[in-house]
């Protein structure tokens, strides 16, 4: 970026033939401390409403080195989104408009409960498929994601640090390493059996952010990796995005430095532009892996049913398969549904408990979302425990380069 600061900022206005009177009083005073992209960045912010930022700047002279800083924030910000930041607040808006007028993003669709496979645990089917998974887990590669904060639980630490259970008091991210490793050794074993072929390490990527990445690598390298090998373990670390303080999509300022934009992570879909960024993907598929499972950073149970999930990906050919739970009606958590457009479209995704109701009644269901004769929903609950085919995954990621469409979620 090319130091003008010796040009006046009139001349650098005119050369970006950009009118000063349209920048706020407390920026025009400054402007000559900024080069042509700083000032080309200030402008996108005025023309996507963003003027209050520069509300408290002070006179030329005073906070100077904090006002650079903040440039050099927003380039960053502007930087690490597809279409850069006036997309991101656009994109912001555009759906913080529709949730706050309580429009349908399901209109025109019909919800249907999704095929599936239930699982029993120990009866001859869940052993069946738990048999096909172990054998499938030697061509499998697992991504936790792992850059929460946890604001809701009131916790300041990682999640993965917290115990998983209390008699040993084993935390979340040894209870996941012992595990994959346990998985890893049935499976090289089973088909060392079969087939004679040799040990295969499975691979493990921990998504971070710069909330949890400096203590999820400590918890690791303090604890030898919990007995992985350091090369089998890879952390990615997502990029913050700027955090809004209201509907019209403004920037958040920080309360104790007006000159600091808040920023969040940007939530755990960003995994997916991370893995096809990073090049890991297109490794995994040369070396021969097959399947790609995602999961959280706080499920203790969810490995007892990883192997059989697995199994029902393997032997019904599912190109995306997602674990689901048994779910009361109306209970607070997200349900699987399959949703058929009057147009034809059709998909099966997580509906968000608070609108799956409003949608089946809308659709000619004049009860909600009740019971059925299991004495649970039909539409099983969501925890985002996916298990995906790899190259299909791969080839749907190549089509957008990796960027996936947003929701909102205000909290
Ligand atoms: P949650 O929905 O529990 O969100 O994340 P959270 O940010 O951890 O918690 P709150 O909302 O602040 O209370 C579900 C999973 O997605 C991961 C979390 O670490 C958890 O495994 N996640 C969430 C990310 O990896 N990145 C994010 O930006 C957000």
């Amino acid at each position: 970026m090319a130091s003008t600061t010796a040009s006046s900022a009139a001349e650098i206005v005119s050369k970006l033939n950009i009118n000063d009177l349209d920048f706020p009083p407390n920026l025009a005073k400054n402007l000559h401390l900024f080069s042509p992209d700083q000032i080309e960045l200030a402008k996108m912010l005025i023309e996507m409403g963003q003027s209050h930022v520069f509300q408290h700047w002070a006179e030329p002279g005073v906070d100077d080195d904090q006002k650079k800083a903040f440039f050099d924030k927003v380039a960053k910000l502007d930087s690490s989104y597809p279409g850069g930041l006036a997309s991101y607040i656009k994109t912001a808006r555009e759906l913080l408009a529709d949730s706050k007028a309580g429009k349908n993003p399901y209109d025109g669709f019909t919800p249907s409960v999704p095929s599936g496979e239930v699982l029993s645990f120990g009866d001859d089917n869940f052993i069946k498929f738990e048999e096909a998974g172990v054998k499938e887990a030697q061509n499998a590669a697992f991504v936790l994601v792992a850059g929460g904060l946890g604001e809701r639980l009131g916790y300041n630490g990682i999640k993965v640090a917290l115990p998983a259970e209390t008699t040993t008091g084993t935390c979340f991210l040894q209870q996941y390493i012992e595990s994959i490793l346990a998985l890893q050794e049935a499976s090289c074993k089973l088909t060392q059996a079969l087939y004679g072929t040799s040990q295969k390490e499975i691979p493990f990527v921990i998504m971070t952010s710069d909330d949890t990445h400096t203590r999820t690598l400590e918890l690791l390298e303090s604890n030898s990796y919990f007995g992985m090998k350091p090369t089998q373990v890879k952390l990615l670390k997502q990029e913050k995005v700027a955090c809004l303080d209201d509907n019209d999509a403004r920037l958040a300022l920080d309360p104790h430095n007006k000159y600091k934009i808040q920023t969040k992570p940007h939530g755990h879909g960003d995994v997916h532009s991370l893995l096809y960024s990073s090049g890991i993907l297109k490794i995994w598929r040369d070396a021969g892996l097959r399947w790609v499972l995602f999961f959280q950073d706080t499920n203790g149970l969810l490995f007892k049913a990883i192997p059989a999930s697995l199994g029902v990906s393997a032997i019904k050919q599912y190109e995306v398969n997602s674990l689901a739970v048994q779910r009361k009606a109306k209970e607070a958590i997200g349900g699987i549904t399959r949703l058929t457009h009057k147009d034809g479209r059709s998909m099966v995704i997580n509906v968000e408990y608070n609108q799956l109701d409003p949608l089946l009644r809308a659709t000619g269901h004049p009860d909600g979302d009740v019971n059925c004769e299991t004495g649970y929903s039909p539409f099983p609950g969501n925890i985002n425990q996916l298990i995906l085919e790899l190259g299909p995954y791969l080839e749907e990621l190549t089509k957008t380069g990796g960027a996936i469409k947003e929701f909102v979620n205000p909290k």
